[in-house]
């Protein structure tokens, strides 16, 4: 497949690969993972790539910067740069590569959807009209701060938040959301915070309602799709962002799940119950532990929405759980997904010494796995490794291993 231009390549963080054919991306990738697992497993590493690289994500966060007008001789020791006074811009964007405080003023993107230029474009018009503030991450000073943008890869259904620090004319914003994307959600966060997270003090509906519904389909070996999984995601659910690329890793645990045959899986680092919702027809209980109380409400609602009764919620940190509720091994089998951090020490020691026959762990970083593999590697053998490509043009790879009791 070729590689497609992007006008930001370069300055933006965003897709740092994006000038390599996605093969290219792929291989190079791959061979990273094999050299960052070399001490655990030395077969070929089979990769699952994502179909069409382009337009998979179902989120993007972009900021509003008001920023210092970049200039190409900044660095230069020019004497008369000094004293040329600083110029100010504001920029909606992606943040520029390593950079906290500056937008890329994205006019074009590969990532999300189509419609996202032309949507900036609608809402830089509105701000400029309205006479808004772009936010100063260093001054902390104001209106605009993140936008933030959900699409339901399998639904069509679409969110659009706008992060702020104060009251703004809501009626010419929703116009202006709706010229580009007439049936869209649109909500409103208040963030006054010091921290630059999408984060919000509080969140209200401007149009719609307050979430969009996702699905993923979860197919057999046949490629037919044998059971559905429907999830209602809110501003601030965690989901895996590259729905088509994430069913089929969710369909492939499905399967070695179905193999194993377990009566009681803990699923933990469990989210939204993503897993436990998956292969809740193939066991008898699904423990999901999870440390995000809001996760956990939308796992539970989840799990109604999907009419399922077997799957019970923990809010908990996996590292406390382990040692508070002892693991019952018999006929049970675990699932570890946790974030790129990996595994607290005591979690994966605790894991390691459960007696659990069948461990499977997916992974959102293979250094971190490596690490917890030392220690699991204590008492379990290593059957299987496979990778799926979730984030094209990036460095990033999800990676699913396969453990059996030693
Ligand atoms: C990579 S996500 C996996 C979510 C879920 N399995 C899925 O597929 O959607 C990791 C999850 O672990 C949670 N988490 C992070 N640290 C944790 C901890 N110490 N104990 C429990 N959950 C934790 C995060 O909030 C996040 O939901």
């Amino acid at each position: 497949m070729p590689n497609r231009p992007c006008s930001h390549f370069s300055v933006c963080g965003g897709c740092a690969l994006l000038n390599l054919p996605y093969e290219e991306q792929v291989a190079q990738k791959r061979a990273q993972l094999q050299e960052t697992l070399k001490d655990f497993w030395t077969a070929d590493i089979p990769v699952t790539v994502t179909d069409d690289p382009f337009y998979f994500r179902n989120k993007v966060e972009l900021g509003f910067c008001h920023q210092v007008k970049w200039r190409d001789d900044y660095n230069k020791k020019d004497p008369a740069n000094k004293t040329r006074p600083l110029e100010f811009e504001q920029a909606l964007g992606f943040k520029y590569k390593g950079r906290f405080d500056r937008a890329v003023e994205i006019t074009d993107c590969l990532i999300f959807n189509e419609k996202l230029p032309a949507l900036l474009a609608a809402i830089r018009a509105w701000a400029e009209k309205e006479n808004l503030p772009y936010y100063d991450q260093r001054k902390h000073t104001g209106i605009l701060r993140h936008l933030m943008l959900r699409e339901g890869k399998n639904t069509g259904e679409e969110i659009v938040v706008l992060f702020v620090t104060d009251d703004f004319n809501e009626k010419t914003f929703v116009a202006a959301v709706e010229s580009v994307l007439p049936n869209a959600n649109i909500m409103v966060a208040v963030n006054n915070g010091l921290a630059d997270t999408a984060a919000p003090e509080s969140l209200r509906v401007l149009k719609g309602k307050d979430h969009i519904f996702e699905k993923i389909l979860l197919s057999g070996p046949d490629g037919n799709t044998e059971r559905e999984v429907i999830f209602q995601l809110s501003p601030q659910s965690f989901f895996q962002t590259n729905t088509k690329t994430a069913q089929k890793m969710y369909s492939r645990v499905r399967q070695v799940v179905k193999k194993i045959a377990p009566k009681r899986i803990y699923d933990l680092y469990g989210g939204a119950g993503s897993f436990s919702l998956s292969c809740a027809d193939l066991c008898e209980k699904s423990i999901c532990v999870e440390s995000v109380a809001p996760a956990i409400y939308n796992g539970i609602e989840n799990a109604k929405l999907n009419g399922v009764k077997n799957v019970q919620f923990f809010c908990a940190k996996v590292e406390d759980f382990v040692k508070q509720q002892p693991i019952e091994k018999k006929e049970a089998l675990i699932i570890l997904d946790p974030p790129r951090s990996g595994m607290h020490p005591k979690a994966a020691k605790a894991v390691a010494e459960s007696g659990v026959e069948n461990v499977l762990y997916i992974s959102c970083n293979p250094v971190t796995l490596a690490a917890d593999l030392k220690i699991l590697t204590q008492h379990y053998k290593i059957l299987h490794v496979e990778a799926f490509d979730f984030f094209p043009h990036t460095p990033h790879i999800e990676t699913f291993v396969q453990l059996k009791l030693k």
